[in-house]
C-alpha cells in the first residue's frame, strides 16, 4: 500500500529538500479523502446545521449527526448522546473542569493528575482547585517515564472526586497501565478522565471496556481537521452536570423569565458548532478503519524500534522516556546542545521535530532540563526518513560543536 500517496502535504519540498514530517504528536497530516470532504462540503452543502428547514441545513444536520455515530462506534460508547462535540482536547477538559467541577468539586477535595500530563490535563485543575480550595495530588512516574501506580492507593481517599491520566504520555511516549488505574480508581470510588489525546493516534479505545468516565480527543491528532474534538462521558454524568457554555442550541425554550436547556447531547454544544471539521472527523475515522489498528500499531512499533536502535547509536544522545510499553515518540538532547539551535538545522534540512518544553513543563521539571528534541512517529514516516534524521542530528553536533 502506498500510504503517502494519501498525505499530498508528504509530497513537497520545504528549503529544497523532501519535507521529513516528524512532528505527528502535535498534530498529524490530513488524507485526500479529508481534504477532499471538507472542500466538497463548502463547494456544496454549507449551511448552518439544527436551524434550518431547507435542503442543504437538513443535509449538513444529517451528515454532522452521522459523524457522531461514526465517533460513537469508534470508541464504543454506549449512546450517541455521550459523544459531545467539542473544540479539540482542552476545551472538552475544561468543560468537565467546570461543569463537572463546579458542580461535585468542594474545599478540602481533591483532584488526582499525574505528573506527566500536559498542559491540558493539568492547568484546568489547577484553576478548578483555584476556584474551589480543592487540593491537587500528583501520581509521580520514573525515570524510564513508567507511572508508579504503586503509589496509587494511598493517594486515593474519601477525599478524591476525580482522577485525570494520560492514555499515552505526548513526550515520554509511555503506554499507561489505564485499564489498571481504572479499576483502582473505581474500587475506591473515584471516576476517572482518561485523556485521550496522544493515545488515539495510535491504538484503538473502548470506551465501555476501559470503564472511563470521560474520555477526550482532538481530531486534528487523528488525521481529522483542526477545531474539533470529542468529549465522551457516561450519561450518568453528563444528566447530572449543568451546562458548560450558554447560546444559541443548547436550549429548549428561553425567556427573560427562564430559560430550559436542550436533551442530550445538545444541552453541552451552545453556538454554531464546528459541523465542517465534525464531518470531516468523520471521514478521518473511516480513513483509519480502512487501513486497521492492527496495519497502524505494527508499523509505527517497526518504525519506533528503528528510530530507537538509531538514535541510541548517536554518541552523546540522551532519550527521554525508555517504557516498556510506549508509542513512536522520541524525545532527547543531543550533549548539552540547546535544543532550538538543533531543531533549527534540521530544519534547514527540511526536517519538522518539535523543540522546547512539548507543552509539559513539569516533566522537564522531572528531569531538571529546560527543554528537548523531539520526534514523533506516524504509520506514514519512512525508515529513510529516521536516517535523514540521523543525518541531520550528526550534522547539527558538529556544526554546534566546531
Ligand atoms: N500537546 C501537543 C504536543 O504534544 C501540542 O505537541
Amino acid at each position: 500500500m502506498d500510504i503517502r500517496s494519501h498525505f499530498p502535504i508528504l509530497q513537497q519540498q520545504i528549503r529544497s529538500q523532501p519535507l521529513v514530517y516528524l512532528d505527528n504528536a502535535a498534530t498529524t497530516q490530513k488524507p485526500q479523502c479529508v481534504i477532499d470532504t471538507v472542500n466538497q462540503l463548502y463547494t456544496t452543502l454549507n449551511a448552518n446545521i439544527h436551524r434550518g428547514v431547507h435542503y442543504l441545513a437538513e443535509e449538513c444536520t444529517a451528515r454532522y449527526e452521522a459523524a457522531r455515530g461514526t465517533v460513537q462506534r469508534f470508541i464504543n460508547a454506549q449512546q450517541n448522546y455521550e459523544i459531545i462535540f467539542t473544540a479539540g482536547t482542552t476545551a472538552g477538559i475544561n468543560l468537565v473542569a467546570n461543569s463537572f467541577g463546579n458542580t461535585f468539586v468542594h474545599a478540602g477535595d481533591e483532584i488526582i493528575v499525574s505528573e506527566m500530563e500536559h498542559h491540558s490535563n493539568l492547568v484546568p485543575w489547577q484553576m478548578l482547585c483555584e476556584r474551589t480550595g480543592a487540593v491537587l495530588r500528583m501520581l509521580p512516574f520514573d525515570d524510564m517515564g513508567e507511572l508508579d501506580v504503586e503509589k496509587l492507593p494511598a493517594l486515593l481517599s474519601k477525599k478524591t472526586k476525580l482522577l485525570c491520566v494520560a492514555a499515552v504520555s505526548n513526550v515520554l511516549g509511555t503506554v499507561n497501565p489505564v485499564a489498571k488505574i481504572i479499576a483502582m480508581a473505581h474500587s475506591a470510588g473515584v471516576p476517572v478522565l482518561l485523556d485521550g489525546a496522544q493515545g488515539l493516534q495510535h491504538s484503538a479505545a473502548d470506551v465501555q471496556q476501559l470503564d472511563c468516565d470521560f474520555f477526550v480527543f482532538s481530531g486534528h491528532k487523528i488525521y481529522a481537521p483542526t477545531g474539533i474534538g470529542v468529549l465522551y462521558a457516561k450519561e450518568k454524568w453528563l444528566a447530572a452536570m449543568p451546562p458548560y457554555q450558554g447560546g444559541g442550541d443548547m436550549v429548549k425554550t428561553v425567556s427573560f423569565a427562564q430559560t430550559t436547556y436542550a436533551d442530550l447531547p445538545y444541552k453541552f454544544e451552545a453556538g454554531t458548532a464546528n459541523y465542517v471539521s465534525a464531518i470531516g472527523l468523520g471521514a478521518a475515522i473511516e480513513f483509519l478503519q480502512t487501513l486497521g489498528w492492527d496495519y497502524i500499531g505494527e508499523r509505527e512499533q517497526q518504525l519506533l524500534r528503528y528510530a530507537t536502535q538509531q538514535l541510541q547509536g548517536i554518541e552523546g544522545l540522551q532519550l527521554f522516556g525508555t517504557a516498556a510499553h510506549k508509542v513512536g515518540i522520541l524525545s532527547f538532547l543531543l550533549h548539552h546542545l540547546h535544543p532550538l539551535d538543533v531543531g533549527q538545522i534540521l530544519d534547514q534540512q527540511g526536517i519538522a521535530v518539535r523543540t522546547g518544553t512539548l507543552c509539559a513543563e513539569p516533566v522537564m521539571q522531572h528531569f531538571g532540563i529546560a527543554g528537548m528534541l523531539r520526534a514523533s512517529l506516524a504509520f506514514y514516516n519512512t525508515e529513510h526518513e529516521v536516517d535523514a534524521l540521523v543525518k541531520g542530528l550528526l550534522l547539527a553536533k558538529k556544526m554546534l560543536r566546531a
